[in-house]
């Protein structure tokens, strides 16, 4: 048996994200254009557990690069957290003959693949496609654009409502455990304060920049609270600005999973497309057990133990812009 790719199996894992249709676009039409055969595995690690697989070509990743969410659709799989699980899978991939995998996700689907490649060593690449973009090795993940716009959109939305009626708004963004979509849509939105998972900031100080009773004083604020704040989710936040004062008329909007739908921005489709390719060229030059970056607009491959022991950390230029606008 000859170590040549035939057949390569692509599947989305974990939160869906904007623009990963494209990357399933670019992916098969890179198979095409390298003459592989491209399998769609339906549901993650799901489908390849029950050996739900769709043959796909150039023609039947038509029309989606516009699309949001995912065509092979996504799902966080319990069982392929064990080994009777992975087992299953690779009898499958095997038995359909596909010798090499494309996952596009964030670090649960990267995790699970990597132990699947130390086990099985079935040649494996990874696409970072979350719109946490709390993957260190790429400068953006898939989706977090569009993800950040959104919540951009809604953010000026609340701030039309907050400005007539002077009140303070906390609205809570995604991010798991990172803070870039707060930090970003915070500054983009105006925000009087940003509340970040890697920012220690007491609620003193928070309260603080709400600024009542001083000469810059503003009875219309909005903070924007990541969903990993250490200090307290908004709806807490609000209820103890609202025990220690009666100064403010205080609303909370948790803008959840808005933020995954939606159109992907001409930046998330174009660094899609970008990645979908990397990632087949990556296996065909031999590229094993990595993940796939764009980092300073150049293709990377990161060795995965890398991509899993750091952080995607916020630059220090984010955070000193912040509070300089806060004011
Ligand atoms: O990882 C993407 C993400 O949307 C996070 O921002 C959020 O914490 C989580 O997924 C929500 O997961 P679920 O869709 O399973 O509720």
């Amino acid at each position: 048996m000859d170590n040549k790719i035939r057949k390569i199996g692509v599947f989305t894992s974990g939160g869906d994200a904007p623009g990963m249709n494209a990357a399933i676009r670019a992916v098969v039409r890179a198979c095409t254009y390298y003459k592989i055969e491209a399998f769609g595995i339906m549901r993650g690690y799901e489908g390849m557990i029950e050996g739900d697989f769709v043959k796909l070509g150039a023609r039947s990743v038509g029309n989606i690069i516009q699309r949001g969410g995912t065509i092979l659709k996504s799902a966080r799989s319990k069982e392929f957290r064990t080994p009777e699980g992975r087992k299953k899978a690779y009898e499958n991939i095997k038995e359909e003959s596909i010798d090499a995998l494309v996952a596009i996700g964030g670090d649960g689907t990267f995790t699970g693949l990597n132990k699947f490649f130390q086990e099985y060593k079935v040649p494996s690449i990874c696409i970072p496609g979350t719109i946490d973009n709390d993957l260190p090795g790429t400068d953006y993940t898939i989706g977090y654009d569009t993800a950040t716009n959104t919540a951009v959109e809604a953010i000026d939305r609340i701030r039309d409502t907050a400005m007539s009626h002077n009140r303070l708004f906390f609205v809570e963004v995604m991010g798991r455990n990172s803070g870039y979509i707060a930090i970003n849509s915070g500054i983009a939105g105006g925000a009087t304060g940003i509340i970040i998972p890697e920012e220690e900031m007491s609620f003193d100080t928070l309260y603080n920049l709400l600024g009542e009773g001083k000469e810059t004083s503003k009875k219309s604020n909005l903070i924007v609270v990541a969903e990993g704040s250490k200090i307290g989710d908004a709806t807490t936040l609000a209820k103890k600005v609202a025990e220690r004062s009666s100064y403010f008329d205080i609303k909370v909007t948790v803008l959840g999973h808005l933020q995954r739908g939606g159109t992907p921005t001409y930046f998330d489709r174009v660094l899609a497309s970008r990645m979908g390719i990397a990632a087949v060229e990556g296996l065909l030059k031999g590229e094993r057990d990595v993940m796939v970056g764009i980092l300073n607009n150049k293709v990377v491959y990161n060795d995965f133990t890398t991509i899993m022991t750091n952080k995607h950390e916020i630059d220090s230029e984010s955070l000193r812009i912040a509070k300089i606008l806060s004011i």
